[in-house]
């Protein structure tokens, strides 16, 4: 089952909720409104709000419930991007311009800003305290992940545990707690919460390898922004601290690492990633989770849910953008 496939099943309340999120971001401020929903018009796979919806199919399913979280959780993702691409010097974003580019870091900041409120907006109209504890404990994480990045950029001085633990809170906790929510919205039970919870961490953390992955393999057509963007720009991933550790590339990169000249020699860095052992190396890694996650599923009871979260589970591993 493609991804396709999956969301065909779920067209109306997926559309519903993008219905909701051009509502939600709506607002007389022109700036504003022109901004934010420069990136939600861009596209974008949605697969957060899709992960609530799913979530909420183990309690009382209920659109109009979900809602609250499924907006929220697509918002705080799209508020974190319009950071993010400050952060990383982007300047394309799901093919088009980022924020950033077409108007200034400063919009972004405050585009950012106003979405990251609008979600809490959203959210605080269900009244379950523990639902509020958690998305703001994940904006923290984050923050705390994406800051991490900074301090972590251009720096060799950095394991493989550093990453996991920096793509854990930047990445795999939002679609962690996605998944999460939409249970507790739903009322399912404790335990159902829980194996949500640990299905979307490891697939989250797949995802976010998967896309460092990407970054090196796929085209700009692909991804919609250069290929190779990460290293020329200094972010450190896992195939790149491969190579530098253990790859075919290791002794030329520890060469250029003390001679304090890698950072003249990226394109050609990008080009010994690609055809070293760290692609494979981190592929296998992300089937690794995939595989948690396919475990966490195999205890559940049958249902449309349950394939589709295998379907969603697959199409990560074996993604092209
Ligand atoms: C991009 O997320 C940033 C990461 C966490 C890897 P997505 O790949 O979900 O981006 P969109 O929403 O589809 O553009
Ligand atoms: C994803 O990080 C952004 C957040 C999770 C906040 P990346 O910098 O790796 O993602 P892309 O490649 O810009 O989409
Ligand atoms: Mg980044
Ligand atoms: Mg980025």
């Amino acid at each position: 089952m493609n991804l396709v496939d999956i969301y065909f099943k779920m067209k109306k309340d997926v559309q519903y909720i993008e219905d909701e999120l051009e509502k939600a971001i709506d607002t007389p401020v022109r700036e504003l409104y022109l901004s934010s929903t420069h990136l939600l018009k861009a596209g974008g796979k949605r697969i957060r709000p899709v992960f609530v919806l799913l979530g909420g199919k183990w309690g009382n399913y209920d659109v109009k419930k979900l809602k609250h979280v499924a907006v929220p959780l697509e918002l705080i993702h799209m508020a974190s991007l319009v950071h993010d691409d400050v952060i990383d010097d982007a300047d394309k974003r799901r093919g088009k311009d980022t924020v950033r580019m077409k108007w200034d870091n400063k919009v972004a900041m405050y585009a950012g800003d106003y979405i990251f409120a609008r979600a809490l907006a959203i959210a605080s109209q269900l009244p379950i305290p523990q639902l509020h504890q958690i998305l703001s404990n994940a904006i923290v994480e984050v923050c705390k992940g994406e800051i991490q990045q900074v301090k972590d950029l251009n720096n060799w001085d950095q394991n493989f545990r550093t990453y996991l633990r920096r793509i854990k809170r930047k990445t795999a906790l939002l679609i962690a707690i996605s998944c999460q929510l939409g249970a507790v919205a739903s009322g399912a039970s404790a335990d159902m919460i829980r194996k949500m919870y640990w299905y979307g961490y490891n697939v989250g953390m797949a995802f976010q390898i998967t896309d460092d992955i990407l970054d090196f393999t796929g085209t700009e057509k692909q991804l919609g922004k250069p290929a190779g963007s990460d290293l020329v720009h200094g972010n450190i991933t896992l195939p790149a601290l491969y190579s530098a550790h253990h790859g075919k590339a290791r002794a030329q990169f520890q060469e250029w690492i003390a001679k304090n000249t890698f950072w003249d020699h990226t394109d050609e860095a990008v080009r010994m990633v690609r055809e070293d052992e760290g692609i494979a190396f981190s592929q296998r890694l992300a089937e690794r989770y995939i595989a948690r996650a396919h475990a966490i599923l195999a205890d559940l009871p049958n249902n449309q849910a349950k394939t589709s979260l295998t379907g969603i589970a697959n199409y990560i591993i074996d993604r092209k953008f």
